[in-house]
Order: structure tokens, then C-alpha cells, then sequence
């Protein structure tokens, strides 16, 4: 294996072909069971398609959550962003499922926007920029319909009044050794990195300081963040709060060759603000498994396994299963060639992103009343 494909999976760095079941069990997360799946569909009705695709594969005391609701205890939600820079698609797969876990449980959404983090984080990159990028960012948070009445968008930067006791109530159980064990953080890091974990740390028991109860969190969130819930697991009971429960998602790939997509490359990803028509070359650049010619495509059918434009149907596009799967089916017999898929595709982003910007525009408005009032 050359060191280009090493997976590397941490908060700040994904790289590398990302093997999930191994990640299981590094990280010491559970698969989602039938059981589990079979208790979320009670309420859910059917299985969302991002469970279905198991774009969502694995939990901590996710059971726990569903048990304790099933006897009547509600839990929050949380999730957040770090605002460095445009938002795009493969960002807004978590946030979808996590409306969709509003909606069914009705439950209230804290939405972290760590303009702290990513200030530290990045050099050259001032406060002003990330707070920018919180309030620009937050307008796609908007755009995917979160309820207004139980959704707290929260700015570290400028809220941080809301999150400061519980964030030292946590750090001062945390010792250095841990965070360097945990982030792998150096002689050379400066301290406010070092600080950063309890600042995110913190929204997991918001809900219960607010209200004075204990109150279950459930985060859904991307498989890189888990680093940081192993050290608020540890902390909760300290302080009297629930651990926070889990449950994480893949990554969307690039569309790049290899799935690969980086915001300094920003032909292999579709931000959520560009032109349609841009959106759409982006498209018919993408890296595909088909064949040298149309010839040859009809003749020995396509790879969709490494097709970044099947990927993108089937976690973002084409929510039908008989659809996804006659897709499949006819790249494999060579039924269907490339071109014909990217225009399929290229029309369904388009259409997307017309009403998702307008849905941003929109949000403009009331983008305020989102936000925490501490
Ligand atoms: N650190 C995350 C990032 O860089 C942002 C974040 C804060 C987050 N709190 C969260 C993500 C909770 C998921 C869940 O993207």
C-alpha cells in the first residue's frame, strides 16, 4: 500500500481509502443492528435512505436513546459545522438525517458552529472569516428545513457565554496526556486547540443545564468526530450529565479519481453556491468506472463500485431503490454509458440547487432567529 492510500482518520484530516469496518474497530463503535433498525423504524415509519444505504453505520447507545424514549424521555439533538469555508454537498448528508431525526422524534436541535476551532485551527485564517462562514454557513442549515421553534444555532465565538462554565466544568477533568493521546496534539500546538475539545464537549449538556434536568443528547455526525465524544463519554458521569449517545455517518467521496475531494481541488466537489451550470461541468468532469469507449462499455459494462457519479445517486440523488438498483444494473451490462448517467445526474444536482439556493436566499431573513440568544 503506498503511503498516498494510508487511512488517516481524525477530526482535521480524512485521507486515504477509508475502510469503515476497520474504523468500527479502532474506535470501538457498534454496527447498527437489525434490532436497532427494527426499533427506529416503529417510529420512523420506514427507514430513512441513508440508513437503508447504511451512509450511517454505527452508533454508541443509540439502543440506550431508543429505549429511554420508548419509556418517554426525550433527547436533544446535536451537530454541528466547522465554518472554514463554502458548504458543500457531501456536508449536508448528515445534517438531512438529522432533520429527519427531528421531525420524527420532535426533538430540539443544537447546532454547533465551531468559528474558534477553525480559527485556531488554520493559519492566515482570521476570526472575522469563520464568523463570516458561521452566518454564511448557517444559511444552508436554514436551507435543509430545520423546525425554527427547536432549533438553536449556536456561534462559539459569539455565544460562547452560553457554553464557558460547562466547558471548564469539563477541561478540568481532562489532562493533557489524554487530548495528546486522543488528537495527537503536540509540543507545537498552540493552547487554544488544546482547550478546543472541552468548547465542543460542551453542547452535549447544554439542554440539561438550561433546564436544570438530565437530559439524553444523540449527535449525529460524521465518523471523524468521534475522537471527541470518547473524551465527553469519559467526563459526563463526572459532572452528573448522560453520556452522549452517537450515531455516524460515512463520507461523501469527491468526485475526483478515488473518490477524492478537498476544497483546495474545488472541481471535485459541488458547493452548495455554485452556478447550476458549473455545478453541471463538475459533473461531466467526474471520475467514472467506465470504459475507454462506448464500445467497449456496451461490450463489458461499467464499474459503478468506483463510479464517483453512481456514488452521488446513490447517497444524494436517487432516493428509489428499485431505481438505484436498475442503475447498477444497467452500468454493469453496459446497458447505459457514462455520458447518459452524468446527464441524469447533472440534471438532478441542477434542479437541486436552484431550490436549495432559494431556500438559502430565503433564509436571509430569519437567519437570527435561529441562533442561540445567550
Ligand atoms: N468539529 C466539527 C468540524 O470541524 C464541527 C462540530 C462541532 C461538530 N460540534 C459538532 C460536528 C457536533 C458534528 C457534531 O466539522
Amino acid at each position: 500500500m503506498s503511503s498516498e492510500d494510508e487511512m488517516v482518520v481524525t477530526p482535521w484530516k480524512v485521507a486515504g481509502k477509508v475502510d469503515y469496518e476497520k474504523l468500527i474497530r479502532q474506535f470501538g463503535t457498534q454496527p447498527l443492528t437489525k434490532e436497532i433498525l427494527e426499533k427506529l423504524k416503529k417510529y420512523a415509519g420506514s427507514l430513512h435512505y441513508l440508513i437503508r444505504r447504511e451512509f450511517f453505520f454505527c452508533h454508541r447507545d443509540f439502543d440506550w436513546i431508543l429505549n429511554l424514549y420508548e419509556k418517554g424521555e426525550k433527547f436533544v439533538l446535536y451537530t454541528g459545522r466547522g465554518p472554514s469555508g463554502p458548504v458543500h454537498l457531501g456536508h449536508l448528508l448528515p445534517w438531512i438525517f438529522t432533520k429527519h431525526l427531528q421531525d420524527v422524534f420532535g426533538a430540539k436541535l443544537y447546532f454547533q458552529m465551531t468559528d474558534d476551532e477553525k480559527f485556531l485551527l488554520h493559519h492566515n485564517f482570521t476570526i472575522e472569516k469563520s464568523v463570516g462562514y458561521t452566518y454564511d454557513n448557517a444559511l444552508d442549515v436554514i436551507a435543509i428545513g430545520f423546525d425554527k421553534k427547536k432549533t438553536k444555532i449556536i456561534s462559539d465565538v459569539k455565544n460562547i457565554k452560553a457554553l464557558y462554565e460547562i466547558s471548564i466544568k469539563i477541561a478540568k477533568h481532562v489532562n493533557f496526556s489524554v487530548v495528546r493521546a486522543v488528537f495527537g496534539f503536540e509540543e507545537s500546538t498552540n493552547i487554544g486547540l488544546i482547550f478546543f475539545p472541552a468548547v465542543q464537549a460542551a453542547p452535549c449538556f447544554l439542554e440539561s443545564v438550561l433546564t436544570g434536568k438530565k437530559v439524553p443528547c444523540l449527535i449525529p455526525a460524521a465518523i471523524d468526530q468521534d475522537p471527541y465524544w470518547r473524551v465527553t463519554r469519559d467526563v459526563a458521569p463526572k459532572l452528573g450529565f448522560y453520556k452522549p449517545a452517537q450515531i455516524h455517518s460515512k463520507f461523501l467521496p469527491g468526485l475526483g479519481k478515488g473518490g477524492k475531494m478537498s476544497a483546495s481541488q474545488p472541481e471535485t466537489c459541488i458547493f452548495t453556491t455554485d452556478p447550476p451550470e458549473v455545478a453541471e461541468k463538475k459533473v461531466f468532469n467526474a471520475f467514472t468506472g467506465g470504459q475507454p469507449t462506448a464500445e467497449e462499455q456496451r461490450r463489458l459494462g461499467g464499474n459503478p463500485e468506483v463510479c464517483t457519479v453512481y456514488q452521488y445517486m446513490f447517497y444524494l440523488f436517487e432516493e428509489d431503490d428499485k431505481k438505484v438498483r436498475e442503475l447498477w444494473e444497467n452500468c454493469k451490462s453496459g446497458r447505459i454509458i457514462c455520458g447518459e448517467c452524468k446527464s441524469i445526474l447533472a440534471k438532478k444536482v441542477k434542479d437541486f440547487l436552484v431550490e436549495h439556493q432559494r431556500r438559502r436566499e430565503k433564509a436571509r431573513n430569519i437567519v437570527d432567529e435561529y441562533f442561540l440568544e445567550i
